[in-house]
């Protein structure tokens, strides 16, 4: 069977960047920046994006076009001969799964929120009915199944249409309808009265609070979202390079979904800190931060209905290019190990996935006694823990010494398939953007170089 390809480069890099850009943006980065301290986080965070995150990301965009597989063949088809890389693709396999096991989930409260948001029914409410209203939800089951299950049938829905005519068309409207959403958010909360000491938290670092959290806590935190927010180490991008054509060089192609990527990030801070510190509220709320302080903050502003409603809306169209993206990665899993149809493999992992995703929902109300992570941890907590703390560093380390050790691909063979082109490397860009492009590529050369002498050095 031939391997579907995307229709356009814009495509490409618009389902990459869904895939990348999600709650990790514009729900988790926002809060760990808050409860971390602010720009010092952050300056932590963009320092391992660029010697750990984008080469990994190049790296799982060279194994998946090198292969032309998911992480269900993929290092089954480039391994050694003898060599057992291969263990990991069930880790891999397993770390999709998860992810959606708790992802719908806040997926359904993001499109729940959009449309009480829209009914205006958070108007009049002061900030104990606000939070009321998300205990209210969580101890709802039913309801949360209902909103988990519009997500998963949508985003099914979609895939089902096939490569080029759901998961691309669609993604890239909402992709570009998100960009341009948040940019009038941003630009609204920025010119909210006392919005420059939000910006001034948020860009100023102050090494003082992150002593006071614990270096390495926050290190091992800013080098984790550096990992769930570019989606590395189950295979989750890998799967994009096999579609696209060896007209491009892979690292420009990552550099742009990098860039797209921060930019979102750095973009859902500056909407939102600003309006915490507009309207008084403490940043460092954590997970709550964007069901209960925010409905706060749009009904103590003018024309917050509206405001509320779109910024769910984002929200929303984030989370559902992520779980899109993921989706994809499912659905290919079971057609590449029993070759079955795409239809067939959409129908039962709907099934599965819906299944799945009912111990989430159950863990804040029937299931709430559960908590293998300790007292006032749920079980959604429990999976992110597993995937974000786990899955994610382990996977993007064996990423890492499969394209850059000798015992696994190999530090050459990742590099050539890496920029193997026929196309033109700097595509039409502005000199700045060359600038950027290159350096950028430069230091994807230089760190996995490094990383790949310090093994043979280790090996010796
Ligand atoms: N990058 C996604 C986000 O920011 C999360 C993700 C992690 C998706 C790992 C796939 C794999 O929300």
């Amino acid at each position: 069977m031939k391997r579907e390809k995307f229709g356009s480069r814009l495509g490409f890099i618009l389902i990459s960047a869904g895939c990348a850009i999600g709650l990790g943006n514009v729900w988790r980065f926002p809060y760990i920046t808050g409860q971390y301290g602010g720009a010092a986080f952050v300056l932590i965070y963009l320092f391992f994006l660029l010697t750990l995150g984008l080469p990994i990301m190049v790296m799982e965009f060279s194994v998946g076009r090198a292969s032309q597989a998911s992480i269900a063949l993929s290092f089954d088809k480039l391994e050694p001969k003898g060599t057992r890389w291969h263990w990991y693709k069930y880790f891999g396999m397993a770390g999709n799964y998860l992810l959606m096991m708790f992802y719908t989930t806040i997926g359904g409260w993001m499109i729940l929120y959009f449309v009480k948001m829209a009914a205006g029914q958070f108007e009049g409410l002061d900030a104990k009915g606000i939070e009321a209203e998300f205990a209210n939800l969580t101890a709802r089951p039913g309801l949360m199944f209902v909103c988990m299950a519009i997500v998963v049938i949508l985003c099914f829905a979609i895939c089902s249409m096939g490569l080029q005519k759901g998961v691309e068309k669609i993604t890239k409207v909402m992709m570009i309808l998100l960009l341009a959403l948040m940019i009038i958010l941003a630009v609204r909360s920025a010119t909210l009265p006392n919005a420059g000491e939000g910006i001034r938290f948020y860009l100023l670092p102050d090494f003082g609070k992150v002593k006071e959290a614990g270096v390495f806590e926050v290190v091992y935190a800013a080098m984790g979202q550096s990992f769930f927010t570019l989606s590395l180490g189950i295979g989750a991008i890998a799967i994009f390079g096999s579609y696209i054509d060896k007209k491009r060089a892979l690292t420009g192609e990552a550099i742009c979904v990098t860039i797209l990527d921060t930019c979102v990030a750095l973009i859902a801070g500056m909407i939102i800190f600003p309006a915490c510190f507009a309207f008084g509220v403490n940043p460092g709320q954590g997970p709550s931060l964007i069901f209960i302080t925010l409905p706060n903050i749009f009904n103590a502003m003018s024309g917050g209905r509206i405001w509320g409603t779109l910024f769910f809306l984002c929200m929303f169209f984030a989370a559902a290019s992520t779980i899109i993206a993921v989706f994809e990665n499912i659905i290919t899993f079971a057609m590449e190990l029993t070759g079955c149809s795409r239809r067939k493999s959409v129908i039962c992992n709907l099934i599965a996935i819906l299944v799945l995703s009912v111990p989430c929902i159950l863990g804040f109300n029937v299931w709430s006694g559960i908590s293998p992570l300790g007292a006032g941890k749920n079980i959604l907590d429990f999976e992110d823990f597993l995937v974000s703390n786990n899955l994610l560093p382990i996977g993007s380390l064996v990423y890492l010494l499969f394209c850059t050790s000798c015992y696994g691909w190999g530090w050459k063979k990742f590099i050539e398939g890496s920029e193997q082109r026929t196309g033109n490397p700097v595509p039409e860009m502005g000199k700045g953007v060359c600038v950027i492009y290159f350096a950028a590529d430069r230091a994807v050369y230089l760190c996995t170089g490094i990383y790949h002498h310090v093994l043979k050095h280790i090996g010796e």
